[in-house]
């Protein structure tokens, strides 16, 4: 058997195994431990409600691979539904405990669910403090890669990091100021990908990652990163080992060898990308920028699958099609093609790249019904608020109208970006590039899935396996 499918059955068998023996223990601990109150007033889950959510939720997601997402894990989550029961899973703890924020009897740590729209939006406007995204298990696992990236700063190096990814990624521009410069390396990329989709007989996720890659390295690094299958293997390798967190040793050779090849693009600064434009950008003795720059090409990921499972949905929504057709018939230099960006903000919130949004504590917190201790975990899970069909009217369909006025703000946590002042700064750019990428690709062509692969629009999956997508192109 080949390792890749070796280690997925063993962490399958691993995940099922512990899960089931906690299960099964936790069946005749649970009649001692039913749910209650925290001494501090908050809802506390009963041991097998707990046991149910780490089933359900945490090792659905942990199995498809938190920093790195594992093919043969999603091609089972799609086939079991488990993102789905996770949801369901979450709305049953809601029903049961109320608002929350329900605090789970952890052995090892304090560690509470978000269950009402009104905390998690609160957690989100107060992050990084006192809420921060710095927390014990993204450390753990980003450390592999990014130790001194934003993400895992605090205090004053957080504030200028932040400032350093704001101005090099035009946080603010719908229109990226290098938009000029890197438009047409998308349509070059996009024209390479569909001469290769002709030659293969059709578009699958191999040639469209591929482009991608190509494409965002030239983005970010310049074009003489264009074909560095090293450095990619590279990251692939750290986030591989990143997916295991603390579990995994840190490969300090080689994050360093992969910082230092970051560095020479960043040194080169050739003109017309990010490496370049971020030259010119002040920066003090703790800004780090060698350090920014994985989590880009990590984050780029999202874009790839997000795009992909956008040209599913149009495949099985005519008059979306239809209008993006016309979006792209109307297009002018720099259109910010805001139909096609609601279409992978749709992908985004169906299927969210970013299924967990962490943070911890750093003070004690007061809510309605109690306060929560300094140190805790809090955890969101962003299917649950965008999936929650009892509360929101499209829950499980399509509707990129959600975006276009402001209703994805006002109405309920619509979050595949994160909010608040630690929401990805990269937003507005990936918007830019996926947008333009998929105008590329559908221009004056048909993209059809296979038959058999095609999404019923009254009941959309609670997971896409990206991985198996295959359209077949139509000049
Ligand atoms: C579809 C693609 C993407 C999605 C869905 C996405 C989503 C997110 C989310 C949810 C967070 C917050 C994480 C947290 O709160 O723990 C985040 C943070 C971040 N993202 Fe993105 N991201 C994407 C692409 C990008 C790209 C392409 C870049 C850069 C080029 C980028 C740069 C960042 C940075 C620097 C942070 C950390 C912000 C901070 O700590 O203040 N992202 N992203």
């Amino acid at each position: 058997m080949d390792k890749p499918r070796k280690d997925t059955l063993l962490l399958a068998a691993g995940v099922l195994g512990a899960f089931g023996a906690g299960l099964a223990a936790g069946r005749s601990i649970a009649r001692a431990a039913g749910p209650g109150t925290t001494k501090e007033g908050l809802p506390r889950a009963s041991l097998l409600d707990t046991l149910a959510l780490g089933l359900e939720v945490f090792a659905p997601l942990v199995a498809q691979g938190v920093i790195i997402r594992r093919p043969p894990m999603v091609a089972l989550a799609e086939r079991l539904d488990l993102d789905r029961r996770a949801v369901q899973r979450m709305q049953k703890l809601r029903d049961k405990y109320g608002r929350g924020p329900l605090m789970l009897p952890l052995p090892i740590r304090q560690q509470a669910v978000v269950l009402d729209p009104g905390h998690a939006k609160r957690v989100l406007d107060e992050s990084p403090e006192p809420f921060s995204p710095a927390s014990t298990e993204k450390r753990a696992a980003l450390a592999h890669f990014e130790p001194q990236g934003v993400l895992l700063s605090t205090g004053a190096q957080r504030s200028e990091r932040r400032r350093f990814n704001e101005a090099a990624l035009d946080t603010v521009n719908p229109m990226h100021r290098m938009a000029a410069g890197f438009l047409p390396l998308v349509e070059e990329e996009a024209a390479a990908m569909l001469a290769a989709a002709r030659d293969k007989g059709s578009l699958d996720w191999d040639t469209w990652s591929q482009a991608w890659y190509r494409m965002f390295r030239r983005v970010v690094l310049g074009n003489s990163a264009a074909d560095d299958h090293e450095l990619q293997a590279m990251i692939t390798r750290l986030r591989g080992a990143a997916n295991w967190a603390g579990f995994h040793p840190t490969m300090r050779a080689k994050r360093e060898r992969f910082l230092a090849r970051i560095q020479e693009y960043l040194d080169r600064a050739e003109a017309g990308s990010l490496a370049g434009y971020m030259a010119h950008i002040p920066r003090n003795s703790t800004t780090e920028p060698r350090q920014q720059v994985p989590q880009w090409l990590f984050a780029f990921d999202a874009a790839v699958i997000a795009s992909f499972r956008a040209l599913a949905l149009l495949d099985s929504h005519p008059q979306a099609t239809g209008r993006v057709r016309a979006e792209i018939a109307e297009r002018r230099e720099m259109h910010p093609l805001p139909f096609l960006r609601a279409t992978v903000l749709e992908a985004l919130r169906l299927w969210p790249t970013t299924p967990m949004i962490l943070r911890q504590s750093t003070a004690r917190t007061h809510w309605e019904d109690g306060s929560m201790p300094a140190g805790t975990g809090v955890l969101i899970h962003a299917p649950f608020f965008h999936r929650d069909d009892t509360r929101l009217r499209e829950a499980n369909r399509f509707a990129p109208e959600l975006w276009l006025d402001d209703s994805a703000a006002r109405d309920w946590p619509l979050v595949p970006f994160s909010d608040g002042p630690v929401t990805c700064p990269g937003r507005n750019l990936v918007l830019m590039l996926s947008s333009a990428m998929l105008a590329n690709v559908l221009d004056g062509r048909k993209l059809a899935l296979a038959p058999g692969r095609r999404l019923d629009p009254a009941r959309l999956p609670g997971t896409l396996d990206n991985y198996r997508l295959r359209f077949t192109v139509e000049e």
